[in-house]
């Protein structure tokens, strides 16, 4: 390749490498093993030379040395957390955007920013939420969850006479309620946030993993009430409607993590599991799950923007004001306008390609639902969103040994769990690319890691 002297011009060069490397991965993602293979680790862990290298050398080296020890999420056959892949407009939007290099900031990004806002605006509207609701984006629904709970944590206190500026030094107690099966990361934002995790009054729930609503405790204007939209194994959303009533009459903040289940509300058919949730002060959902968009891409979204600006907004004597201003949201200063990329998954979409891949993200679930019940394997829960939970009715101490034997055939990959002290595996169908073939050869695979695994057991 011929070295230019311009550096755009060789930044360009290198950008165009990159997308035909990008574009030689895709073409070759759906028929390879599902697992990474980590044999050429070791050519990327080198010393770092004295001279540096051409960047044609160093896309080189990524693409050889790289590519193979990825996980194929991009591809239809990845059922693993809750992870999604990424839509063709917002992959192509990604591409596009890394040339821009735009940080997400009004003064220095406008385009970008107006994608974000109007994204924020569709997504208010899709999730029917109040009028009055505004948020912006955070690298995941961990720090979205963590913004949204500094705020709620920041309003209670001021609305029980304790300045915000004060933090925690000398503040009031504060409760926090939360279902006994919230996300990890929901505690690990309540350590962050100087909270704890072990102070919560924890909410049994029932046989679906929903937060029990007659056995909330007594509720007070010094709590914050957590809920789940989306149970990370069951796909069970918490019965919102009287949690927010109860919170209502008590002054407490009710908050919702809906990272991947939020987007069922956008769905005529799935919105009743989400009645009520128009109540909540606060929401978080992500982009990067169900809906598709690349990494980063996580939301805050709250009833009170106000108290959100008191929470986060930040000033230097630099800093002329700027509107939009997502640094006044959330806690991040410089990063990038992911916003952008869900503009685009969710204008390559619109309305209806949005409500079919949901529906067919359930519509699939069901179907595997019923075809392992069916091979004898035991769901213990209805099909309520996109998340399956499978053990086995004697043998649940199989379940690991199934899970690796698939991971190791490189048909699919998911992994195993324990959900309500169940032994199984988790099978999420969040992406645009799992087709019904893919369902089909992920039955067949998880059947036939079954019957080798038994068959190893009798052996030995
Ligand atoms: C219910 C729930 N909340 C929060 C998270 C954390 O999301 P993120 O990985 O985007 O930070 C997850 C991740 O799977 C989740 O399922």
């Amino acid at each position: 390749m011929t070295i230019l002297s311009d550096p755009l011009a060789r930044q360009a060069q290198a950008f165009s490498q990159g997308a035909k490397l990008g574009e030689d991965y895709l073409q070759a993602l759906s028929d390879r093993h599902v697992n990474a293979d980590t044999a050429q680790l070791p050519a990327l862990d080198i010393a770092l030379p004295q001279q540096g290298h051409s960047s044609t050398d160093v896309l080189s080296l990524i693409q050889t040395a790289g590519s193979p020890g990825t996980v194929a999420t991009a591809a239809g056959r990845y059922f693993g957390y809750v992870i999604g892949g990424a839509l063709p407009a917002a992959s192509g939007a990604r591409a596009l955007l890394s040339a821009w290099d735009q940080c997400a900031n009004a003064d220095t990004g406008p385009s970008v920013m107006q994608m974000e806002q109007t994204a924020v605006r569709w997504i208010i509207d899709l999730l029917n939420l109040p009028a009055q609701t505004e948020g912006a984006f955070t690298t995941g629904a961990t720090m979205a969850n963590m913004t949204l709970l500094a705020t709620a944590r920041d309003t209670l206190l001021a609305r029980m006479g304790h300045p915000r500026g004060k933090g925690l030094l000398g503040a009031p107690a504060m409760r926090v309620i939360a279902s006994a099966e919230i996300h990890a990361t929901v505690l690990k934002s309540l350590r962050l946030i100087g909270l704890g995790s072990d102070n919560i009054e924890r909410v049994p729930t029932d046989d679906q993993g929903r937060m029990c609503a007659d056995k909330l405790p007594k509720l007070d204007a010094s709590c914050i009430v957590l809920t789940q939209a989306g149970n990370v194994c069951t796909g069970a959303f918490d019965p919102i409607d009287e949690i927010a009533d109860a919170c209502q009459a008590a002054g407490a903040w009710l908050h919702v993590d809906g990272a991947f289940g939020l987007w069922a509300r956008a769905v005529p058919e799935l919105t009743d599991a989400l009645t009520g949730l128009e109540k909540a002060d606060s929401w978080v959902v992500d982009a990067h799950k169900t809906l598709n968009a690349p990494y980063d891409s996580g939301l805050a979204l709250c009833r009170h923007p106000e108290e959100m600006r008191a929470s986060m907004a930040i000033g230097a004597a630099y800093l002329p004001p700027t509107d939009p201003s997502p640094a006044d949201l959330t806690p991040e200063f410089s990063r990038a306008a992911r916003g952008a990329e869900t503009y685009a998954a969710l204008l390559s979409l619109g309305r209806e390609g949005l409500n079919d891949m949901i529906m067919g993200f359930h519509s699939k679930a069901t179907r595997l639902a019923a075809a392992l019940r069916h091979e004898g394997f035991t769901v213990p829960h209805e099909v309520h969103f996109n998340q399956v939970f499978v053990t086995l009715p004697d043998t649940p101490d199989l379940c690991a040994a199934i899970t690796a034997e698939v991971q190791t055939s490189g048909e699919a990959w998911f992994g195993a769990a324990v959900w309500q002290s169940q032994s199984g595996f988790r099978l999420s169908v969040s992406s645009w690319a799992t087709t019904d073939a893919d369902i089909d050869r992920l039955i067949t695979a998880i059947v036939k890691a079954r019957d080798t695994v038994l068959i190893s057991k009798t052996v030995a």
